[in-house]
């Protein structure tokens, strides 16, 4: 990893509350966000790191967000200790800014609730305000009240979001060069990569078959085939994924491969937005969601 000296310069023991890390696409927002959370890790006990982005992320399957206080390494994210997870339904927070806005504020309060002060946020390269992305910046802004926005920009990009915020004292803007060694990766490989993390999440799974007669299904029990879906528990976070093999109207029965060992805490099915094809793993939207 290359270490810029602004990276150096922070004196983590001053760090508060919420850190948004935003950029484009690319840009070393992870790569800087988990350096941070390091540093973090090393000067205080009470830090988790918020995995936002639900098209490459590295702490969950894709379409989903992840907070932890776990240490992430290397190695692939195994769940342990205290993990939250949210479902977004989609790998793309275009179309589905509502389930990222509202599951962002959702595993930062768990996170507080369980006594974690400082939370390292890392967000999607979606800032293209033509996309909504300076809404969605803001709207995070807004509801999370983070102390701190480091703003990761090669050549004014962030401009639309950075200007009004520079002239108020909601947050502190904290601006950073991008490394020389970031590489943007173009759609095919990213989506190629999803596909790869999807095979890997469902590499051990089996098919399981849930009676919907007796469980919340939303946003209604329209379920199709190789849809892909969420499991709940009764505070909404997730408890494993699953893709529609079968539907069966008449006994309201759904066969679901999963990994999910245990179907015991499931409390309700919130339906995804995309169906994964079972032999590649590749995701199709099939609607949006606000
Ligand atoms: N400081 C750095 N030193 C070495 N490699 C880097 C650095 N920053 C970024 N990279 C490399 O560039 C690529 C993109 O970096 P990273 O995933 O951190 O960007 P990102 O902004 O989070 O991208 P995305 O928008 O896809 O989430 C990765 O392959 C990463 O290893
Ligand atoms: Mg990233």
């Amino acid at each position: 990893m290359d270490i810029l000296p602004e990276w150096e310069s922070i004196d983590p023991t001053r760090l508060r509350g919420t850190l948004l890390v935003v950029g484009a696409s690319g840009v070393g927002k992870s790569t800087f966000a988990r350096y941070l959370y390091g540093r973090l890790q090393k000067s205080a006990d009470r830090v988790a790191y918020l995995d936002g982005d639900p098209g490459q992320g590295r702490l969950g399957p894709p379409a989903t967000m992840t907070i932890t206080s776990e240490r992430i390494g290397e190695e692939p994210f195994q769940d342990q200790g205290a993990v939250w997870r949210t479902f977004v339904g989609s790998s793309s927070p275009a179309g589905h800014m509502l389930p990222v806005v509202v599951g962002s504020a959702r595993l930062v309060r768990a996170a507080q609730e369980a006594g974690i002060e400082v939370v390292v946020y890392d967000t999607t390269g979606l800032i293209d305000p033509n996309r909504g992305g300076t809404y969605l910046k803001l709207a995070k802004i807004n509801l999370l009240r983070p102390s701190i926005l480091f703003a990761i920009q090669r050549d004014g990009e962030l401009d639309p979001l950075l200007s009004p915020l520079l002239g108020s004292r909601r947050l502190e803007v904290v601006k950073m060069p991008v490394s020389p060694s970031a590489k943007n990766r173009d759609l095919p490989s990213r989506r190629a990569s999803r596909a790869e993390q999807f095979a890997q999440y469902f590499a051990d799974a089996e098919a399981k078959i849930l009676s919907w007669a007796d469980m919340a299904v939303f946003p209604s029990p329209e379920f199709r085939l190789n849809l892909l879906v969420a499991m709940e528990d009764s505070d909404g976070y997730v408890l494993g994924l699953g893709i529609v093999q079968q539907i069966t109207e008449t006994s309201r029965e759904v066969t679901l491969l999963t990994p999910l060992s245990s179907l015991e805490k499931i409390d309700s099915i919130q339906l995804g937005d995309v169906v994964l094809d079972p032999r590649t793993f590749f995701d199709q939207p099939v609607r949006a969601r606000g």
